[in-house]
């Protein structure tokens, strides 16, 4: 941590340059816009954030800024001195798969990542961070893990950035009753007893988390213009992304579930939406079953509750979001990218993101880079490599005019080389992004 007189430092040129950058941003296609409304957040460019964030360290001078918010005022720089007013928007995204109770390892990852520092504090160096679920299983840091997460989304919020987290085919299980073969002993005492575990999984406090702060799908639009993430694609008529979703950003997305999303799952759209409506409904089925099944085993395992739709069963089945394992499996490769294709192309997305099914020496990029599948066995259950994809996207003015998109996806490991896999870069003309 960089200390105090260096933050009070930087609050009177912050404030200075904010004035010049706003008078440069207005002749900015990316500048204050109404539609660019909510924020340093998200746009990391807006004026009344600079100023916000600048008068809540004047009163608050023990509250330091990110990183990424000190990146920010490096964009104020450049803007108000170079010639070029057009501000560079990037962004820097790192997803997880499969944690699976191993504290001990998911710090390692996320510090590699720089996610957390080595006291396991949010840095503020990464803009998003995804955890695509089966956090819970196969190892005993059940309880420290998910209290953990919490305090980094906390802490994330606090320092402007952004933490997804969703529920894994494991979660879902222990939820509707079936978590047994998979749980040891020595995680059931972390609770206590296998009743205490069981109200905690499906009523009590880890259910509550469940059901506030994770979804079974995402999506995370790269840029800021094509809204805050799980904007919905299409993005229905009257919202204020519609616009810069039909244009040519438009698939400038990514998707994240556990299992993946198969061609023909019939709830792709809107995504994440429709897959995330049906998920909270039959949470909720779940959570006011009354009584509560009894743990299983003794008893015997409850299955799904009477009431569940159709479309709630298909969601836990096969082909849905959540156990589906078909982009993982071996296979002519043309024809999986074709179904790929159709299923970005639906999703409103460029590629698409997923844990799950373990590779337990990478991550397995197809399809040039457009199926990700990043459970590589993280836990000691597994002992697989230490892995995290990373996404940095930008998009930056071109000398001369337009604007030049990048996206740059890594797999990064703890210990073996960082592997790039993809590096893709389009050119817009100035006048395409409005
Ligand atoms: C969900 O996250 C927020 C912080 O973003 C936290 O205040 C809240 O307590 C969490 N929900 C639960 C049920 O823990
Ligand atoms: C999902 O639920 C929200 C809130 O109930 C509702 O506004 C929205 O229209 C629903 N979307 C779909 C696709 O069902």
């Amino acid at each position: 941590m960089p200390r105090l007189s260096t933050w009070t430092l930087s609050v009177l040129p912050l404030l200075v340059l904010s004035v010049a950058y706003l008078a440069q941003s207005y002749i900015s296609p990316l500048g204050p816009a109404p539609h660019l409304g909510f924020g340093l957040r998200w746009y990391g460019i807006t004026f009344s954030s600079l100023v916000g964030h600048a008068q809540a360290l004047v009163m608050s001078p023990f509250h330091a800024l990110s990183k990424a918010q000190l990146a920010l005022s490096g964009v104020a720089v450049d803007a108000a001195a170079d010639v070029d007013p057009r501000p560079k928007f990037k962004r820097r995204i790192v997803a997880v798969g499969d944690i699976h109770g191993d504290l001990l390892n998911a710090h390692r990852v996320l510090q590699m990542a720089r996610v957390v520092d080595e006291d396991g504090l949010w840095t503020g160096e990464v803009d998003v961070f995804v955890q695509t679920g089966d956090i819970i299983d196969r190892g005993d840091d059940t309880i420290a893990l998910y209290e953990w997460l919490e305090e980094l989304r906390e802490q994330a919020h606090g320092m402007g950035g952004i933490m997804i987290s969703l529920l894994g085919n494991h979660e879902w299980m222990n939820a509707i009753g079936k978590p047994a073969e998979y749980v040891f002993p020595s995680e059931v005492e972390t609770f206590g007893s296998i009743s205490k575990r069981q109200r905690a999984v499906t009523t009590g406090w880890l259910a509550n988390i469940w059901a506030s702060n994770y979804t079974t799908a995402a999506r995370l639009p790269l840029h800021a213009l094509l809204g805050p993430p799980n904007t919905d694609y299409p993005p229905p008529e009257d919202s204020q992304y519609q616009r810069a979703n039909a244009g040519p950003l438009s698939h400038a997305a990514f998707s994240f579930v556990h299992g993946g999303l198969a061609p023909s799952y019939p709830n792709l759209q809107p995504f994440p939406s429709a897959i995330n409506n049906i998920s909270a409904s039959l949470f909720h089925r779940l959570r006011s079953r009354d009584p509560q099944p009894p743990p299983h085993p003794p008893h015997a395992y409850p299955g799904l509750p009477a009431g569940t739709t159709r479309e709630e069963a298909r969601l836990y089945g096969s082909d849905g979001p959540l156990w589906y394992r078909g982009w993982a499996e071996e296979g002519d490769e043309a024809r999986l990218c074709a179904q790929a294709d159709q299923v970005l192309q639906k999703t409103g997305t460029r590629r698409m993101v997923m844990g799950h099914t373990p590779n337990l020496h990478s991550i397995v990029a197809k399809c040039g880079g457009k199926v990700l599948i990043i459970d590589t066995g993280i836990s000691h259950a597994y002992g697989g490599v230490l892995s995290a994809l990373s996404v940095e996207y930008t998009l930056e003015p071109v000398d001369g005019g337009g604007w030049r998109e990048q996206e740059v996806v890594k797999a990064l490991y703890a210990d073996q080389d960082d592997e790039l896999l993809a590096h893709a870069t389009r050119d817009l003309a100035e006048n395409e992004l409005f």
